[in-house]
């Protein structure tokens, strides 16, 4: 599948204006193309018990879902200024769990794939080899 990745990084930038950041002023906007061929995204949304506050990437898979489920071809985050942002560890293994095989993220250092953000990654499988 042909990844758009201006489109998709517009996307995430569009995705902005939906964050919910009164406690940080820190808004992320994150997209990703599904094996669909849809182009999803969400934004952080965050709580006054600080801790419960919920990453943009946590609002993009609920938005999968809410579509009705699939794999995530390729990601991108951005930054309030519309720059780059790395996916937070938590946010890597929840991009993991929902990868299309081959998956690829727009970094800060250019196109990744899932491996090289998140090596020798625990996954859905390891609950089956290691039971
Ligand atoms: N944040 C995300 O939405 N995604 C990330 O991958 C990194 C961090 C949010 C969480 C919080 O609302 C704000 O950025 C500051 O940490």
């Amino acid at each position: 599948m042909d990844i758009n990745w201006d489109q998709l990084h517009e996307a995430a930038k569009g995705a902005l204006k939906n964050a919910y950041v009164p406690y940080s002023n820190f808004p992320v906007g994150a997209a990703a193309l599904t094996d669909k061929g849809d182009v999803i995204t969400g934004s952080n949304v965050e709580n006054a018990s600080y801790g419960l506050g919920l990453c943009a990437e946590c609002s993009l898979v609920s938005e999968l879902f809410r579509l009705g489920g699939g794999k995530i071809v390729a990601f991108a985050c951005v930054d309030g200024h519309g720059n780059a942002l790395m996916p937070c560890g938590r946010c890597r293994q929840l991009l993991y769990e929902h990868r299309a095989p081959g998956m690829l993220l727009a970094t800060v250092s250019g196109i990744k794939t899932m491996a090289e953000v998140l090596p020798d990654a625990f996954g859905p499988e390891d609950l089956e080899i290691r039971k």
